[in-house]
């Protein structure tokens, strides 16, 4: 098959690759699936139609890819020839700007250059402290018996600890205003980029109106910390990364205009908590329905810490720990499925696809593959104490992704996740209010849909 380059719009479908997929199904049915139930929906594609399949859809047709082999050709091999979609863009770009997430080409490689260093491990390990402060803080008011809504305390205990670790400084009393406003944001902006018909962002529609309210109270919060920095000359002496961003933009001359500043400040502000809040919240869930894997974590962690506060130097005596969190990602990846948009032709398997297609890979799906996971819809950490992750291919387990745009932020997260689920399952374990089921909500990121509320009980 020869390839050609062409648009998304110039592409008509019938020179597209054949590839099998759902015929016969009116378009738009596929799409009211696709929107209402999507991770049951990728998963029922894949199922049904092997490792490419074509998914018509109301603006063009997207292909799921289903293989290892062809997920690490797009995000590794083949990289330079693919973009962040228009619809991840879409849902995020009024809030995350040009930020590291989504931008693209010699400016995100220079930003991504500037951001690595306080990325590296022994700067991450620094933060460790500021995070167990952030843990200890969260849990000193809980008590026996009581109910909590464990998603929307993690929120809140990771988005002090980013607040802190990245931009030196804390969020007196301002915590909750920012995890709703970012909560209604995220669910706004996608289902608008998901629907094509909305009203207009700029109509005074209720929505509009709260969503241009919670903008400017995000912005002006990421403005006032920018500007709260700058007023102390010490500043660029700091460790975290907004004394970074601010420092390098000195050296080079062509300084970083505040909008670049307030986009960065503002990915890493929202990559950085929303994520990890995410995955412990899944991981109490967990837990809670497996009591035999929860008592086995306890045993190791009394057995290794004997009830002090974990520190980094202890991590690497806790493999069922990281065990857990390895498993919490593979059933509950917070980045559940990940969009590209082919700006060049390019190859999978025997096929050759132009330029402008579409293409969706999904954790979701493929950490549940049977071909490689042994009863994958079962919570088993141990799975992993065996060599799992080394016998694996590349490309079935990418919680963080991959390649050159893979997470900048992975260290930062397992080392949180690890130490705020050391600290909190010493002291605490939850269950499950009766009739409360937690229901995963695929939006930007995979978020428990009514949050989880649970009761608190001494471990
Ligand atoms: C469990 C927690 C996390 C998960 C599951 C996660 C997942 C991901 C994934 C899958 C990507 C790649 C997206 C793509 O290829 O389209 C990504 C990118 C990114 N993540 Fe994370 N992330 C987590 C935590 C964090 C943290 C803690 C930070 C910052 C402190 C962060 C900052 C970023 C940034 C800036 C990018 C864009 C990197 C680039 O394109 O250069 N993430 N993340």
């Amino acid at each position: 098959m020869r390839s050609k380059t062409m648009s998304v719009s110039t592409n008509p479908i019938s020179d597209l690759p054949k590839l099998p997929g759902p015929k016969g199904l009116p378009v738009l049915g596929v799409s009211i699936r696709f929107v209402r139930d999507s991770l049951e929906f990728l998963r029922s594609m894949s199922r049904e139609f092997g490792d490419l399949v074509r998914i018509p859809v109301i603006t063009g047709t997207r292909i799921l890819v289903n293989h290892p082999d062809y997920i690490q050709q797009v995000l590794v091999m083949q990289a330079h020839k693919f973009h962040k979609s228009k619809l991840s863009k879409e849902a995020t770009e009024r809030l995350l700007g040009q930020g590291l997430l989504i931008s693209e080409g010699d400016f995100w490689r220079r930003q991504r250059r500037l951001a690595q260093p306080a990325f590296h491990k022994h700067r991450i390990n620094e933060y460790s402290s500021a995070m167990l402060d952030c843990a200890q803080a969260q849990i000193r008011n809980w008590r026996e018996g009581e109910t909590r809504d464990v998603a929307q305390e993690m929120m809140g205990l990771t988005l002090e600890a980013a607040v802190r670790t990245l931009f030196g400084t804390t969020l007196p009393g301002e915590a909750q205003h920012v995890g709703r406003a970012i909560a209604f944001l995220m669910r706004h902006s996608l289902s608008r980029a998901r629907h094509p018909i909305h009203f207009p962002a700029s109509w005074p529609t209720p929505r509009n109106l709260r969503a241009n309210r919670e903008h400017e109270f995000l912005d002006s919060l990421v403005y006032r910390i920018i500007s709260e920095r700058k007023a102390h000359p010490d500043s660029n002496h700091r460790n975290d990364l907004l004394s970074l961003l601010m420092g390098a933009m000195d050296q080079d001359g062509s300084q970083m205009t505040p909008k670049q500043l307030r986009d960065e400040t503002m990915t890493l502000f929202i990559a950085g908590h929303e994520t990890t809040a995410i995955t412990l919240a899944w991981t109490w869930y967990l837990l809670a329905q497996h009591p035999a894997v929860e008592s086995r974590l306890e045993e190791e962690l009394r057995n290794v810490l004997a009830g002090r506060v974990p520190s980094v130097a202890d991590l690497p005596r806790l493999p069922y720990l990281h065990a857990v969190i390895s498993e919490v990602l593979r059933l509950y990846p917070p980045a559940y499925v990940l969009a590209r948009v082919a700006i060049a032709p390019f190859q999978i398997g025997e096929h050759d696809f132009p330029a402008g297609e579409t293409l969706l890979l999904s954790q979701w799906v493929m950490h549940r593959d049977p071909r490689y996971y042994d009863d994958p819809d079962t919570f088993r950490p141990e799975r992993w104490l065996d060599g799992l992750a080394d016998r694996l291919p590349p490309g079935s387990y990418f919680p963080f992704g991959d390649g050159p745009r893979r997470c900048i932020g992975q260290g930062f997260a397992l080392l949180e996740s690890a130490l705020v689920i050391a600290t909190i399952a010493q002291r605490f374990r939850f269950r499950l209010v009766p009739n409360r089921n937690a229901v995963p909500e695929p939006l930007v990121t995979l978020r428990p849909k009514h949050g989880i509320w649970m009761t608190v009980h001494s471990a």
